[in-house]
């Protein structure tokens, strides 16, 4: 049985051998810890029925902007366990709080034009848009999109959508993805 549910200090050490092993945009034990004292509703983890952490959201809210707005920084789900509708969940966890805590008007985040999984999971299934292409905003040099989605009907809205897609996470073996 796979779940999620919100993170806590035992579960940051985790959150980052997963980001190690899933992406190359990797960040010390400092930034977790500091997502997590800033805005500890916005972080999730998906755990198998061991309790074993496989996959994690690490959000923040760009809160001196206005209107303030959430922000991705990173998502990831192990290998094993992707396709399970883990991501999904773990994201629309993140919005809600966004929305409901911090009356998030937009949550944004940027992707790799490469990375096909990730930008079906914000495209197709979370409605984020394409606001703008960063060139070269990589390390090695691609581009990222810049994604946004706007949270148009405030609380409600979060809501209804979570109640109308909130179906159980799959608990099957998930077949492994490529990134
Ligand atoms: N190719 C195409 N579509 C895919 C793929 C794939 N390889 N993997 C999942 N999807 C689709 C699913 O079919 C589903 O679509 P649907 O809603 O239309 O049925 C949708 O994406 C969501 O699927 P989930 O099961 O919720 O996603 P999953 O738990 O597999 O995680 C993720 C997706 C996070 C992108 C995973 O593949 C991963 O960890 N990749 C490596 C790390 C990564 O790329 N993270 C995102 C970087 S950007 C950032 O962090 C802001």
């Amino acid at each position: 049985m796979l779940s999620v549910r919100e993170a806590g200090v035992n579960d940051l050490l985790q959150m980052q051998q997963t980001n190690l092993w899933c992406l190359p945009e990797n960040y010390n034990l400092k930034y977790y810890f500091y997502h997590l004292l800033s805005w500890p509703q916005l972080l999730y983890v998906a755990e198998d029925h061991k309790g074993k952490a496989v996959g994690y959201v690490l959000a923040k809210m760009e809160e001196d902007d206005v209107p303030p707005h959430g922000h991705i920084t990173s998502l990831s789900v192990l290998r094993t366990h992707r396709k399970c509708g883990l991501a999904t969940k773990l994201m629309r966890s993140s919005h809600e709080r966004m929305v409901e805590t911090f009356d998030a008007a937009h949550v944004a985040l940027h992707v790799r034009r490469s990375n096909r999984a990730a930008f079906h999971l914000y495209s197709q299934t979370l409605n984020y848009t394409i606001r703008d292409v960063e060139k070269g905003y990589y390390a090695d040099g691609e581009d990222a999109y810049d994604m946004r989605k706007t949270f148009a009907e405030g609380k409600a809205g979060v809501k209804e959508a979570l109640g109308a897609d909130a179906a159980p996470v799959g608990a099957s073996e998930a077949p492994t993805a490529p990134r």
